[in-house]
């Protein structure tokens, strides 16, 4: 599934120039997912090889539409990483800062029995680390283990693998 992912990936992504900001290129892989052989290789490469675990936790937006399939693939439930103010209460809040402006994620803070929950974490970008790094904080105030992290794209330049040893520790799997 891997190198069928860079193929369609490569085929497919759209380019985008000087978005979010100047001097950006924005790959955006919208016709990639709605390409049938790109979305289910791109979901085959994100379980690649996946350590057990019995939850996956997709991080809003576009790690809902991956994180649900991956699950499927891996046969455990998903639970969705989502942006603030979307749950009802009681949730769990952590800030963090992105690659552009700041942010926060929440979980429910009820109803949900996470610890001890062995968790793969999926995203569609890596870039700085801080959404993955409080996506598994997250999870561990929550009692979970976050075992692994699954990104289609890393953009290596921005030291995400670095922050998110550095953040959780080193033993998380970083699958890119
Ligand atoms: C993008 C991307 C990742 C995150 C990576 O999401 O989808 O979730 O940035 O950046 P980081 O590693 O520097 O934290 P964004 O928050 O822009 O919003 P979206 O997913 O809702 O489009
Ligand atoms: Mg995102």
């Amino acid at each position: 599934p891997l190198d069928e992912a860079r193929a369609a990936i490569a085929r497919h992504t759209r380019l985008v120039a000087d978005f979010p900001s100047p001097g950006v290129q924005f790959k955006d892989l919208t016709p990639v997912f709605a390409e049938p052989a790109g979305f289910s290789s791109i979901i085959g490469a994100l379980a690649h090889g996946c350590p057990e675990v019995d939850l996956v936790g997709g991080i809003d937006a576009r790690g809902f539409l991956l994180g649900g399939a991956v699950a499927r693939d891996l046969g455990v439930g998903v639970l969705a990483v989502r942006k603030q103010g979307k749950l009802p209460p009681p949730v769990r809040t952590v800030s963090y800062s992105l690659e552009y402006g700041t942010a926060a994620l929440e979980i429910p803070a009820d109803g949900l029995d996470l610890a001890g929950r062995r968790v793969l974490l999926v995203d569609d970008v890596l870039a700085t680390g801080g959404t993955a790094v409080a996506a598994a904080t997250l999870l561990r105030e929550a009692g979970a283990h976050v075992v692994r992290v699954s990104v289609i794209m890393e953009l290596a330049a921005l030291g995400g693998r670095a922050t998110i040893a550095e953040g959780i520790g080193p033993d998380i799997e970083v699958h890119a």
